[in-house]
């Protein structure tokens, strides 16, 4: 039995553990006060009692009879699940996932011609290396980073999603006094997973390959995965921040190309074509889903 509650304790936080050893020792006081001549005021069982001299005092200890054992260790369960969507859902807030990301996922991926290594190693992706996802505009890459940080995110990773050429948007309006360099490239070194999209939109600068530079290159040394997605080649990458970043990415990432063309104009061409029949129809009626051919 204890071993059995000291397995549910064993990967959790300082502060989870002592949020739940309070509670664990409530439930045993009342239990204790509970009890009626040496029997559990609930199942009424004998208990064994034993004493300890603990200093000058001897302390009394009973052992938990079944159904109470049963009870901490479903209360503890309770309130792990909530310490956990508690943690989840506080990660989520970090994450910086575009509103229109925020519930991507690969079940609802359209399986698309070309985009079967992508989603292949999405579904493989786990955490021991990074990935490195090229291909054309629209393709798909973006939302299938975001399908990978929802569900790291779920498994209660730290995740960080960031769009380069904002972030870097983002340190430069620090040298006019908004936020801190050091903490948005602290912030981008220590997640547990890390998606720098559209890697190579940005102008390519010294500046911008220091900065990229000094990210990624603490993130290999401490092992920690990264997720690219670009629409440049390797070598293109390379011109642009350089060979040393490129050299880093080979070390740490699978790379994968997403051949599909882009989903945003079929996405397009539905919508005119939709347009267009609703304005041939009579007034009143509405028209029903079509599809893309
Ligand atoms: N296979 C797919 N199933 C469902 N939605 C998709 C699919 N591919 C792309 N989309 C949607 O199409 C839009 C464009 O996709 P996304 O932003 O992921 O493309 P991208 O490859 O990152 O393009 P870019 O290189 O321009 O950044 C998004 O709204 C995305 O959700
Ligand atoms: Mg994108
Ligand atoms: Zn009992």
């Amino acid at each position: 039995m204890q071993t059995w509650l000291g397995d549910l304790l064993t990967d959790i936080g300082l502060m989870e553990r002592i949020d739940i050893l309070i509670g664990i020792k409530e439930l045993r006081s009342e239990w204790e006060h509970g009890m009626i001549n040496g029997r559990c005021g609930i199942c009424g069982a004998d208990i064994n009692e034993r004493t300890r001299h603990i200093f000058s005092n001897i302390v009394r200890i009973y052992a938990p009879c079944e159904c109470v054992n049963r009870t901490m260790l479903t209360k503890t369960a309770d309130r792990l699940r909530v310490l956990s969507e508690c943690a989840i859902s506080k990660n989520r807030a970090k994450a910086g996932l575009n509103p229109m990301f925020e519930n991507a996922d690969l079940e609802t991926f359209e399986r698309r011609p070309g985009t079967e290594d992508m989603v292949e190693a999405a579904l493989a992706f786990d955490m021991t290396s990074g990935l490195f996802v090229m291909g054309s505009y629209g393709a798909g890459k973006s939302h299938i980073a975001a399908a990978i940080c929802n569900r790291m995110l779920r498994q209660e990773y730290t995740c960080r999603y960031a769009n380069v050429p904002e972030t870097l948007a983002k340190i430069r309006a620090t040298y006019d006094g908004y936020g801190s360099e050091s903490r948005i490239l602290d912030e981008l070194i220590t997640v547990d997973l890390l998606v720098l999209d559209d890697m190579g939109a940005e102008k390519p600068t010294e500046w911008v390959a220091d900065r990229l530079y000094t990210v990624i290159d603490a993130r290999y040394r401490h092992m920690r995965p990264t997720i690219y997605t670009t629409n440049l080649n390797l070598d293109e990458l390379a011109a642009r921040v350089g060979e040393r970043i490129v050299d880093r990415v080979l070390g740490s990432c699978r790379i994968v190309v997403c051949e599909a063309k882009s989903y945003r104009q079929g996405v397009q061409h539905l919508k005119l074509r939709m347009k267009a029949q609703a304005a041939h129809v009579p007034d009143g009626i509405r028209v029903g889903h079509s599809h893309a051919q």
